[in-house]
């Protein structure tokens, strides 16, 4: 077939979806539930990404952030940070944005069933990490024990908190939360400390547990040696990076780790596949 008959749609030509509902999460946070303009699944898994558009400001990598056994609304959860967020903020329901995607491997959902999940998300990580605990949820008699260990700056970036309330009440959930400080005008009766702190007052069973870990980059080292300590091996330790992306199909380069390209083969990656790429602790 010559170039004038092809007929292929480009990878870089968006899906249009609408926005069906905007939530505020946080002061730099909103949900997004998007549902596609064909009116299908997004066909995603837990930790997948999509490249969502805005017509005349650009493209940013966004982490799905609701689990597919859900509908065919997706959601996304969204920091502002730049352009693009900034404009995605300002949409309302009924607005249109751009999807390619999802892209990644995500979370490897078939090995995770029958253990038990420790989660631990740092901040903006529990976006990302809610599809897979959503996932979890949904299919709960699939897994182990359940268990969320979540930190923030202060009590007023907490994240989700009606949900967090639903997830507290059920017997099947064991959550631990912390933040790091909390200003005099916030209430607070939980644990105060980095998230680090949260783990002494977790028993688990190493051989049956898998950690899965999102956050700011500076969190990952701290809290791989506190799940290294409890006996959890390397390569049942997962980590999802962020690195800058533009295409998210392994063309552009602009996330490549060595001779990998994170938005292919991640970005979700065994804390043993790191140290092996780094050649030292991540
Ligand atoms: C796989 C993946 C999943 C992501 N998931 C989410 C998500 O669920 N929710 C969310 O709010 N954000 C997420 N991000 C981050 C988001 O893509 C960036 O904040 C994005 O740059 C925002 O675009 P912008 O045009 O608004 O800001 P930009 O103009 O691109 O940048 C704003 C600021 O962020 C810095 N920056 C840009 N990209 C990165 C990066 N990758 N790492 C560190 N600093 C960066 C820039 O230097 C600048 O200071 C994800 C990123 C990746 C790679
Ligand atoms: S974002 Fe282009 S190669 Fe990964």
């Amino acid at each position: 077939m010559t170039a004038g008959t092809r007929k292929e749609k480009s990878p870089y030509i968006p899906a249009s979806a609408e926005i069906v509902k905007v939530e505020v999460l946080a002061e730099r946070e909103k949900l997004f539930q998007l549902r596609l303009k064909n009116g299908g699944p997004l066909h995603h898994q837990p930790g997948q990404f999509v490249e969502v558009s805005v017509l005349g400001v650009g493209e940013a990598p966004i982490s799905l952030s609701s689990s597919p056994t859900r509908d065919s609304l997706f959601e996304l959860g969204i920091r502002v940070a730049g352009n693009v967020t900034r404009a995605l903020h300002r949409l309302n329901p009924g607005d249109m944005v751009g999807i390619r995607g999802p892209f990644g491997s995500g979370f490897p959902v078939a090995e995770l069933l029958g253990r038990d999940l420790l989660f631990v998300a740092g901040g903006i990580g529990l976006c990302p990490l809610r599809s897979m605990i959503q996932y979890a949820i949904d299919e709960r008699e699939q897994f182990g024990r359940i268990i969320l260990l979540y930190g923030c700056r202060q009590p007023a970036e907490q994240l989700f908190r009606e949900e967090l309330q639903q997830w507290r009440d059920r017997p099947d959930i064991e959550i631990s939360e912390s933040v790091d400080r909390c200003p005099p005008d916030q209430a607070w009766e939980g644990n105060v400390g980095v998230i680090t702190t949260l783990f002494p007052q977790v028993e688990i069973n190493p051989d049956r547990t898998t950690a899965l870990v999102v956050g700011p980059p500076i969190m990952y080292r701290f809290v791989a040696a506190e799940c290294l300590a409890k006996g959890i091996g390397k390569d049942r330790i997962l980590l999802s990076l962020e690195r800058r992306m533009k295409c998210g199909m392994g063309f552009c380069g602009h996330c490549q780790l060595g001779d990998l390209y994170v938005c292919l083969e991640g970005p979700v990656f065994s804390y043993e596949k790191l140290y092996q790429l780094r050649g030292k602790e991540v």
